[in-house]
């Protein structure tokens, strides 16, 4: 008994001095396993008188069980400072502030010609491309402006050779539609062109204009009034009003420039319109007949108008930007705030 006693003494301090699960398991074996401590005990009951035989037995048996639930104890402790410890390494603090995702938008530039294109699609129009490098012929020739006249001049063209250019208006997208040869024509081309200007608030060396082109049968000036104004509204506001001056243009007859009422004051006069109530936003008219003819369009059948739209004028007249070169040069302070 004194050595069960021992025994007992002995397996309970090395629990309580084991670092680990691992020990633990080393002293269940050391103690309690077939080859164990108390294993021996009862194999030498046989040297025992036979009426002893069942007290040591008893006695065994409880050791057994002791040493048993202090092991269980021991493990449950570790296996909570375990937790204990996992939960702390994944604590979450749920007061601190999030990280702000920064989201990416359209340029304003971009945000104008989708309300442009959206417009003109809803009027039946399609949306067609061109070539920016293009030949003379296209930007200047076919569009009624002969090699040698002044109004070529006025462009401030990028001469690639002596035929071939980079386009100075998105107006050669008419000749390109109408040289196809599919009539009627109901279509807007936007695209970038190019003029050697130097750049300044209001000029670039590259900037967008977008192209409109409308031929059929019976379509007159009144068309392209009622057409236009149509535009400035949904683009503007319905209180927008639309103002047509007579102006020159070698590829349509008459021709004309439309002015909107300023949206910011209402034609009052303000900053933005330069204390004029107006704003030109675009160059229109009705199709020379030479330009239809150049083409392949037979003028006494068929009748047409075109107009060409400055992108940036209306971006920074939409968005109160008042230097064109911010559009430009990308700088994220700026366009963050459209
Ligand atoms: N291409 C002209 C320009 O760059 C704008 C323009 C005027 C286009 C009249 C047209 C038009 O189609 O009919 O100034």
């Amino acid at each position: 008994m004194n050595n069960l006693d021992n025994i007992i003494k002995g397996a309970i301090e090395s629990i309580k001095n084991s670092k680990d699960v691992n020990s633990l398991n080393d002293i269940k074996v050391k103690y309690l396993g077939k080859k164990g401590e108390l294993t021996s005990v009862l194999k030498s009951m046989k040297d025992l008188p036979a009426e002893e035989r069942p007290k040591v037995g008893q006695l065994v048996n409880e050791a057994r069980k002791q040493i048993q639930i202090t092991l269980d104890e021991k493990k449950q402790s570790f296996e909570n400072a375990m937790m204990e410890a996992k939960l702390e390494s994944e604590t979450i603090d749920v007061t601190l502030p999030g990280k702000a995702l920064k989201q990416g938008h359209l340029h304003p530039n971009t945000s104008t010609l989708r309300e442009v294109e959206n417009i003109f699609i809803g009027m039946g129009y399609k949306v067609v491309g061109g070539p920016e490098v293009e030949y003379d012929y296209y930007n200047f020739e076919a569009l009624n402006i002969p090699a040698d006249h002044p109004a070529k001049d006025e462009q401030d063209t990028f001469y690639i050779t002596k035929d071939i250019l980079l386009r100075t208006q998105t107006s050669s997208v008419q000749v390109h539609e109408m040289e196809k040869g599919k009539l009627p024509i109901r279509m807007i081309s936007p695209g970038r062109v190019f003029r050697s200007d130097e750049v300044d608030a209001t000029h670039s060396p590259t900037f967008h204009q977008i192209e409109g082109l409308v031929i059929d049968k019976g379509i007159t000036f009144a068309d392209l009034k009622g057409t236009l104004q149509e535009f400035a509204k949904r683009l503007f506001g319905e209180e927008t009003k639309v103002k047509f001056r007579p102006h020159h243009f070698q590829f349509t007859e008459p021709s004309a420039e439309m002015d909107v009422s300023c949206f910011k004051c209402k034609g009052k006069g303000c900053r933005f319109c330069k204390g004029e109530g107006w704003i030109e936003i675009l160059g229109c008219g009705v199709v020379h007949p030479h330009v239809l003819e150049m083409s392949g369009i037979d003028p006494d059948v068929y009748t047409g108008f075109a107009f060409g739209v400055g992108l940036e004028r209306i971006s920074l007249f939409k968005y109160e930007i008042d230097d064109m070169r911010l559009l430009y040069e990308n700088d994220t302070r700026f366009l963050k705030q459209f």
